[in-house]
């Protein structure tokens, strides 16, 4: 059967195998699911925030939480003339908004890049394949640092969406018998290794749904981090 999509894709040839230290925890599935948050973060953390018009895998808008420069900017990290890899976060002003998310974010005390929250609209399954992509995280990630992955927190209780998730092929394109789906209810967190694994949302909802993502350096602070929210 032919694949759904066609090469070249734009993130065919984003890298795989690199020498940036990686985490146990994803070598094998490439991600993981952490228990869910026990006390739901209140509307009033992301509805108010400042939203900005930026798609990715879908119809989507952000709300920068941190950015390269603490500037409402959603590409920040690749300013021409001012690259710098996905770390060394910085709040914005919607950061004193969220002062939970903000809180989650450095209790993980692991060295963070954007973080935001992302806004998708509701986007059925067939549409979300076409949507299906690998993030470029680790570009100007010096290789002897920590290879940098995402983390989310569903805001929203979408017990019906899943993040799709698959293998990238010898051929540039993912994989579809390696697909697996990771359930979006209100609390679900997990972290994916997403400059690896192809994914996108099945948003079945009638409304937006909203998770914090945030990008995080590999190392000893999220593994500990990790093991934290996975032991019984
Ligand atoms: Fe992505």
């Amino acid at each position: 059967m032919a694949h759904w999509l066609t090469t070249p894709h734009w993130s065919s040839d984003i890298p795989l195998d690199t020498p940036h230290s990686r985490l146990d925890a994803l070598k094998g599935a490439g991600f993981v699911r952490l228990r869910d948050l026990e006390d739901p973060v209140p509307e009033s953390e992301y509805l108010p925030l400042e939203y900005m018009d930026w798609k990715s895998g879908g119809d989507t808008n952000f709300a920068p939480i941190a950015t390269a420069d603490g500037e409402l900017d959603c590409r920040g990290f690749w300013k021409p003339g001012h690259e710098q890899p996905d770390k060394g976060g910085r709040f914005t002003v919607n950061a004193d908004r969220c002062p939970r998310s903000k809180a989650y974010v450095e209790a993980v005390g692991a060295d963070f890049g954007r973080v935001r929250v992302i806004k998708l609209e509701p986007q059925p399954y067939e549409a979300a394949l076409l949507q299906i992509h690998r993030d470029d995280n680790n570009r100007f990630n010096p290789d002897d640092q920590g290879w940098v992955v995402r983390s989310w927190l569903e805001l929203t209780d979408n017990p019906d969406s899943f993040m799709i998730l698959m293998e990238h092929g010898d051929d540039g394109l993912p994989i579809r018998e390696t697909e697996v789906h990771v359930p979006l209810h209100r609390g679900s967190q997990f972290v994916v290794d997403t400059q690896r694994l192809w994914h996108v949302v099945c948003h079945t909802g009638s409304a937006p749904r909203y998770a914090l993502i945030s990008s995080f350096e590999s190392g000893p602070p999220l593994e500990r981090w990790i093991e934290s929210q996975t032991a019984a």
